[in-house]
């Protein structure tokens, strides 16, 4: 069955709203891209409601331009230092004569892990059933149908501070978009850019935008550590515009066009002088490429240090085979999968997302996996509906009632 789903990625450097025709078969068909500079965020976090929601309903007006659609409803990606996760065990007795377990007993044991004391400023955004363990059996995924006494389920929770959650949901309803879902980022472009056997396996993703840096790990297909640092592309550029005395502007662009964060990299002499302008108006600088990868190298350094520390702080760093696939803007840093590769000493691979069909070549890169991977939620585990609608009809989405309908969205989870 085809239907249409929007995905919205409110990053700190770019609104990318995609509209979407997909198929049950996994086929997503891109019908309209609506890319728009972001405004009013902050490392991930809305900041100011007014500039957000400009920015938002520019990105969605152009998508609804590009595809004849009316966009009711979205996945919105979620993200930020505010972010936190745990994991967490449900346990229920199967009280059934026959003791066969039920879709009711998947979903009481989901709710008993929930039991924990959340913090009452924060909220739960995902509750991620991982894997069933019926009778002390473990590493089960599907336990429906399965006859037992005892049903445990191992549960991913990530939660957000609740005003920040309410600032983005605000601002996607200001720009007259109801929500389907908000969707962690890390995990939206997990969903573009890992295969099957990368989850399987064990695989860390690291997703490096504008603003921050999202990284999930997956291990037996399953989530179990998400964490957002408040450093991105946007440090690597203030750091130029501070060192080398440029305006932000010409630091933003000396690094996309010179940047490189390639530690055995050598510049020519006769190549090494740029000449850029300055903070004051008329007056012209060289600036050596030597000093401005220096520049960029060491921040990649101190970056990578801590995507390590996290790895390690995961406890996880062993069961990791697949590696590190690394996706976001500032994943195109010349040199970065190298040096990741060799200050951590795992297989290191950038992440682009694939399998697309229609406006597919705008958006198979790297800063588009989080708008792709919000498409692939919603497919994946998102109700039949649709969130498209051909110009002329109108629909407006709820959040609470998208909340309430958790039950039903639990039972797409199941594999
Ligand atoms: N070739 C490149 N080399 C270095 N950096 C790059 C390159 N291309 C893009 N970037 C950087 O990528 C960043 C934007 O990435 P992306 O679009 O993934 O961010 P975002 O999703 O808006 O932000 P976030 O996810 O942090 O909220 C910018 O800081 C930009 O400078
Ligand atoms: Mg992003």
């Amino acid at each position: 069955m085809n239907r249409t789903i929007v995905g919205i990625d409110v990053g700190t450097t770019k609104i990318c709203t995609l509209v979407a025709e997909v198929h049950d078969t996994g086929k997503v068909n891109i019908l309209g891209v609506g890319l728009t500079p972001s405004k009013g965020l902050d490392k991930g976090v809305v900041v100011n409601i007014d500039e957000a929601v400009n920015a938002i309903a520019t990105s969605v007006e152009k998508a609804e331009r590009l595809s004849g659609y009316r966009i009711g409803t979205a996945y919105v990606g979620i993200a930020g230092r505010h972010i936190s996760s745990l994991n967490s065990r449900g346990v229920v007795a199967i009280s059934r004569p026959d003791h066969e377990i039920t879709r009711t007993d998947v979903a009481r044991a989901v709710e008993a892990a929930q039991a924990i004391a959340i913090p009452t400023q924060r909220e739960v955004i995902h509750v991620i059933p991982r894997a069933y363990i019926v009778d002390g059996h473990e590493g089960i995924r599907d336990p429906v149908g399965m006859a037992g006494y005892r049903l445990e389920v191992e549960t991913h929770i990530v939660t957000g501070e609740v005003m920040a959650i309410q600032n983005l949901i605000k601002s996607v309803e200001r720009a007259g978009v109801g929500i389907d879902d908000l969707v962690l980022q890390p995990l939206a472009s997990g969903a573009a850019v890992l295969t099957e056997e990368d989850k399987n396996r064990g695989v860390v993703l690291v997703d490096i935008g504008g603003g921050t840096t999202d990284i999930a790990i997956f291990i037996g297909g399953g989530i179990w550590h998400t964490v957002v640092l408040p450093i991105g592309g946007a440090h690597f550029t203030n750091d130029l515009v501070y060192v080398l005395h440029t305006p932000h502007n010409t630091a933003e662009y000396l690094k996309l066009k010179y940047g490189s964060a390639s530690p055995t990299e050598t510049i020519p002499e006769e190549l090494d002088g740029i000449d850029t302008d300055t903070f004051s108006p008329g007056e012209r600088q060289q600036v050596s490429r030597q000093l401005l990868n220096e520049i960029l190298l060491s921040r990649a350094e101190q970056l990578i240090e801590m995507i390590g520390a996290e790895i390690r702080r995961s406890g996880y760093e062993g069961l990791l085979p697949a590696g590190i696939v690394l996706t976001g803007g500032s994943a195109q840093l010349p040199g970065l999968e190298e040096l990741t590769r060799d200050l951590l000493g795992m297989p290191v691979r950038i992440g682009v997302p694939g399998n697309l069909t229609g406006l597919a070549e705008a958006i198979d890169s790297p800063p588009y996996a989080t708008g792709v991977g919000l498409v692939r939620w919603g497919l994946r585990h998102g109700l039949t509906t649709t969130s498209g609608h051909p110009i002329s009809e109108q629909s407006q989405g709820n959040w609470k009632q998208t909340y309430d309908r958790f039950k039903m969205w639990l039972r797409e989870f199941l594999p």
